[in-house]
């Protein structure tokens, strides 16, 4: 039975295995249709900001979304609902693998129809806080022809495209998987998260 509880854990032993993995049903329809009407909301009063790449903060041709990052003190209800969910999963994951997660931090993503992300890894040069990467994704109604799927680069050199289905969340290492957003052919809207160890010392 697909009980949160055991979806949790196969998406735990996913990741000590493969290190990666999807959960395709992360959020109920309507919990996840709620999350997209506020991304929307955002998008029309212009509450997003380009978003900027590298030590000079500079937007990009390498990364054309918009982001709005999640204030902890000031969650939204849509946002409160995904937030103690990825929480729980967060808990388990400390619980099954040992990794001492201390918290998580996201934010909307809206990219603009043939906007992308270019082959990156989210392990930012200057720190080593984030460990697991997760992205949910908002979509009503994806079809394989709007393009837009994330292509994670594996160990072997191959790779997988996972399509932004309302309702899908991926997980990956964060150090371990460099990937890459290809452009759609339609607006394509996601949470992208990341779960933060404590660091060893003071990065920033
Ligand atoms: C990111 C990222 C993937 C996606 O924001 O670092 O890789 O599918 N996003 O939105
Ligand atoms: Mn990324």
């Amino acid at each position: 039975m697909n009980t949160p509880t055991s979806q949790f854990h196969d998406i735990a032993t996913a990741l000590t295995h493969e290190g990666w993995g999807v959960v395709p049903d992360f959020l109920s329809a309507a919990k996840t249709q709620a999350l997209a009407e506020e991304c929307r909301v955002l998008r029309d009063a212009q509450r997003l900001t380009p978003a900027k790449v590298g030590a000079l903060r500079t937007a990009t041709p390498l990364r054309g979304d918009s982001t709005h990052w999640f204030q902890a003190d000031a969650l939204s209800a849509p946002q409160q609902v995904f937030v103690e969910r990825l929480d729980a999963l967060r808990v388990t994951l400390n619980r099954e693998l040992m990794l001492g997660l201390v918290e998580c931090e996201s934010h909307y993503a809206v990219y603009p129809p043939g906007a992308g992300y270019t082959r990156h890894l989210d392990r930012l040069r200057d720190s080593d806080a984030r460990v697991v990467s997760a992205v949910f994704y908002l979509n009503q109604a994806w079809r394989v022809a709007d393009g837009g799927a994330l292509r994670l680069y594996l160990a072997d050199g191959s790779s997988r495209d996972i399509f932004p289905h309302a309702g899908t969340l991926l997980l990956f290492l964060s150090a371990q998987f460099e990937h890459e957003v290809l452009p759609a052919t339609r607006e394509r809207m996601s949470i992208a998260c990341w779960m933060r160890q404590r660091t060893s010392g003071p990065m920033f």
